[in-house]
C-alpha cells in the first residue's frame, strides 16, 4: 500500500485546491456504534482535526476551514454542549504551540460573542498571537452559520447606506464577499462532508457557489490524513468549468494551469 508520504508528495504533485471547508460530521454514529458515549466520538474527532490539520500544511493549502459547531448545535442537549466547548478550550490550549511553529493562521467565523468565557478566551489570545502567520489559514467556524452570516452582511451593507456612505448602485460581488465573515479568504475550491450526508446544511452558502462538493461515507473520527488526500485527488479528477462550456476550459486544461 502506498506509504502517507508518498500518498501526500503525489498529490502536491498536481494542482492543489486552495481553500477546503468541512464539514466534520459523523462524531455521534461513531461513538454510538462502540456503545460510547457520543462525548468520546467528538474527542476523537478532534484528534481528527489535528491530523487533518497537520496534513493540510503539508499539502500547502492555503486555508481550511472547519465547521466544528453550527449555530443549530446550542440546540443539542446541554451536556454535549457543555463537553464540546471543554473540548474546543483543551484543543485550543494543547494546540497553540503547533499552530505557532508551523505558521497557521488561526481564524474564527460566527457568532463568537454566543461563545462561553472559557472558550472566547484561548480562542482570541490565539487569533491575535497567529495573526502575522502566513503559511495557512485555519478557520473554526463556531457558532456558524451562513444564513445568519448573510444576514450580518447585510445589515452592516444596508448601515451603510443609511449613513450614506454606500450608494446602492455600488454593492458588488467584491463588497459583498468583503462584508462577510470569511472576508480575505481565498474561494472555496471543495467542500468535504463525512459520513454520508449529502447536505450543506447552512455551512459556506455564499461561499461554495463555485465548489466542488465531495462526499464519504466515512465517518469524522476515521477521516484522517490519508482520507483528505483521497478528497484532494478526486477534486483533481475534477473538471471546473465556472459556468464555460467543455470546449473552453479544455485548452486551459491542455496549457497546464
Ligand atoms: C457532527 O457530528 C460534529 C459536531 C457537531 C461537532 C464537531 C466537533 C469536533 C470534530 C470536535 C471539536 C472540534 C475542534 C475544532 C477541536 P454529530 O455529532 O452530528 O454526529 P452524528 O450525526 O453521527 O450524531
Amino acid at each position: 500500500m502506498e506509504s502517507l508520504v508518498d500518498l501526500e508528495s503525489r498529490v502536491k504533485s498536481r494542482p492543489l485546491p486552495q481553500h477546503i471547508g468541512i464539514i466534520m460530521d459523523g462524531n455521534g454514529r461513531w461513538a454510538e456504534s462502540r456503545k460510547l458515549p457520543r462525548l468520546e466520538g467528538h474527542r476523537e474527532g478532534s484528534t481528527s482535526v489535528q491530523e487533518v490539520t497537520r496534513s493540510a500544511r503539508r499539502l500547502g493549502l492555503k486555508a481550511l476551514t472547519l465547521y466544528a459547531f453550527s449555530a443549530q448545535n446550542w440546540s443539542r442537549p446541554a451536556d454535549e454542549v457543555a463537553g464540546l466547548m471543554d473540548l474546543l478550550r483543551e484543543y485550543l490550549l494543547k494546540e497553540r504551540t503547533e499552530i505557532l511553529e508551523n505558521d497557521i493562521k488561526l481564524n474564527a467565523i460566527g457568532e463568537l460573542e454566543k461563545l462561553p468565557r472559557y472558550v472566547r478566551e484561548p480562542l482570541d489570545a490565539l487569533r491575535e498571537e497567529s495573526a502575522s502567520n502566513r503559511s495557512m489559514v485555519l478557520t473554526l467556524a463556531l457558532s456558524y452559520g451562513g444564513r445568519e452570516e448573510l444576514v450580518a452582511m447585510a445589515r452592516r451593507i444596508a448601515e451603510e447606506v443609511r449613513a450614506g456612505n454606500l450608494e446602492p448602485q455600488a454593492v458588488s460581488e467584491a463588497l459583498v464577499d468583503a462584508t462577510l465573515w470569511t472576508a480575505g479568504l481565498p474561494p472555496v475550491d471543495l467542500v468535504v462532508r463525512t459520513s454520508g450526508e449529502r447536505r450543506l446544511s447552512n455551512f459556506l452558502l455564499w461561499q461554495s457557489a463555485y465548489a466542488e462538493l465531495y462526499f464519504t461515507e466515512t465517518l469524522w473520527p476515521d477521516f484522517r490524513a490519508q482520507q483528505l488526500c483521497e478528497a484532494v485527488g478526486a477534486f483533481q479528477q475534477r473538471e471546473r468549468r465556472f459556468g464555460l462550456t467543455q470546449a473552453q476550459v479544455t485548452p486551459i486544461r491542455l496549457a497546464g494551469t
